[in-house]
């Protein structure tokens, strides 16, 4: 990592949070899990290295193994050392980190645990100041939300109502919400009967990306993007999230999920409607959110015929990846050999208001691909040829902006230029922005951010219920398309970009996917 000072470097002023995190305690529950081990730990220790947590900061895991505080510890040191951005483990930072680490064992549905729990955070606001403000981390598989939800209340140890000022508790939700729009409606009633909407923190990890967040930056801290960020320049948007991973040891949660549940409702959708939205009126949490939920509200859903040719699912068979031989999803652990699952889908969208009417949303994603990527392209229409015919000149190019979520994240743009010579010939090039070279820093990860947040009561970087619920619909309806047997599983080749249909998809409008 670089270590170039914040002063020795202009392009970092200002780089340091000003905020200020009041004395809290962050309960994990499910904290030998694997997000807590890979995500969870590692983020709050960088998060105790660049110090905007204060001296009381505490956190208290919660789980079913019988761990002792110094088990936990342990854990917690192996955690960093394994995930954490910033290895080795620095000395001074680890004493101060760990000794406000505790663990409380109990079954996630027993009134009794969290008696305990209540006695060890009353403690904890005695012993190091953590002034009865509490955030609740729901790290569990999600058929413990509603119940852990519904007992954190009914035994006091969570407060409705308190978002905000002294003795607040907030509840910070891990993907996925429901499983469908009836269930993650069902799942927020029950929610509710606790935590009202401004306490309920839903995660959406894509939020908390560095680059994610400067789509608003380049859009309206720009004066030269926002007036041709429309339906009169803009050809058509292209989101694509490849991944070469397969579903790893998640078969289970990924048979129920697929694609579309796991990356498109929630992820692309985001990216989506940060990139179509309308300028909000402040950064504020609301003014934000309203703005990606009308986004939302304009796409009509799909009729099934739409879902015939506008949407393609596909299912990954055996193979190489990157020179790897890789199992079939069917041959995965915990897939049913005969599985209808998709680990591909792409889809074309349409937002239908004044902005956007008539430009496309080509939206993919599909594990076991060529490469690990995530981009937002932003392709604009082309220039007439008009003044080079006869000239000799090759076809122009459509100039593209292209966002690198990861990785390499950066901005580049592509416009045409004469090659030197007598000739006319004309040749596409690259303007390009990585946030390495410029800011000399790797970009934190997306949960220290996002913790950081939670702790400081900004949810400006969470999905509203709304917004979840509305992306459920439209995802709904896609599947019951899909069910109906009017699209099918295709099987493509890992290591590839996907089943050829996809390319049929986008043919079909006289347009190509981006060769990335
Ligand atoms: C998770 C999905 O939310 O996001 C995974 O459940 C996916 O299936 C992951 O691999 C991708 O996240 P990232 O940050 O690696 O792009």
């Amino acid at each position: 990592m670089n270590e170039t000072s914040t002063s020795s470097n202009p392009l970092r002023a200002g780089m340091r949070s000003a905020r200020t995190v009041q004395p809290c305690v962050l309960v994990i529950f499910g904290a030998t899990g694997d997000l807590t081990h890979r995500k969870l730990l590692p983020a709050l220790y960088n998060l105790a290295i660049e110090q905007p947590l204060p001296p009381q900061f505490s956190v208290v895991g919660v789980a079913r193994r019988p761990f002792s505080d110094d088990e936990f510890r342990q854990q917690a040191m192996d955690s960093i050392n394994q995930f954490s951005r910033r290895t080795p483990v620095n000395p001074n930072v680890w004493d101060t980190f760990s000794k406000g680490l505790f663990y409380c064992q109990s079954q996630f549905d027993d009134p009794e645990g969290y008696q305990k729990l209540s006695e060890m955070l009353d403690r904890l606001d005695r012993e190091r100041g953590t002034e009865g403000n509490r955030l609740f981390y729901l790290a569990t598989p999600p058929n413990f939300y509603p119940i852990i939800g519904d007992l954190l209340h009914k035994t006091g140890v969570a407060k409705r109502g308190r978002d905000q000022g002294s003795n607040f508790s907030r509840i910070i939700v891990e993907k996925p919400f429901g499983h469908d729009y009836d269930s993650a409606q069902k799942l927020n009633a029950e929610l509710n009967k606790g935590f009202s909407e401004s306490q309920i923190y839903r995660i959406d990890h894509y939020l908390g990306k560095e680059t994610v967040q400067n789509i608003m930056v380049l859009r309206f801290g720009n004066g030269f993007f926002e007036p041709v960020w429309n339906r009169r320049y803009i050809d058509n948007v292209q989101i694509t999230v490849a991944e070469t991973l397969g579903v790893g040891g998640r078969g289970d949660y990924y048979e129920e999920a697929g694609a579309i549940r796991d990356m498109i409702q929630n992820h692309m959708m985001q990216l989506m409607t940060l990139t179509a939205m309308e300028p909000p009126v402040t950064f504020g949490a609301d003014s934000v959110r309203d703005e990606k939920e009308k986004v939302l509200r304009a796409i009509p859903p799909l009729h099934d015929a739409e879902i015939t040719v506008d949407t393609v699912r596909g299912q990954y068979g055996s193979g190489y990846v990157g020179g790897e031989k890789v199992v079939a999803y069917r041959q995965e652990k915990d897939v049913d050999p005969n599985s209808h699952t998709e680990t591909y889908v792409a889809l074309k969208l349409n937002i239908e208001n004044w902005r956007w009417a008539g430009v496309p949303f080509y939206l993919r994603h599909g594990k076991r691909l060529t490469k690990r990527l995530t981009e937002i392209a932003i392709q604009f229409k082309r220039p007439p040829y008009l003044l080079f015919s006869g000239t000799g000149a090759e076809e122009i190019q459509a100039n593209v902006l292209s966002l690198r979520i990861q990785p390499n994240e950066g901005i580049s743009l592509r416009f045409t230029a004469k090659v030197p010579g007598q000739e006319m010939h004309l040749r596409a090039v690259n303007m390009d922005f990585l946030y390495g070279s410029s800011f000399g820093v790797e970009p934190p990860e997306a949960y220290e951010r996002l913790l950081l947040d939670c702790m400081l009561g900004d949810p400006t970087l969470f999905t509203r219920i709304d917004e979840t619920l509305l992306a459920w619909k439209l995802v709904d309806t896609i599947i019951a398309g899909w069910s109906k047997e009017r699209t099918s599983l295709t099987q493509y080749e890992p290591g590839t970009w996907g089943p050829k249909e996809a390319d049929h998809l986008i043919e079909r409008d006289g347009r190509t996917w981006r060769r990335l």
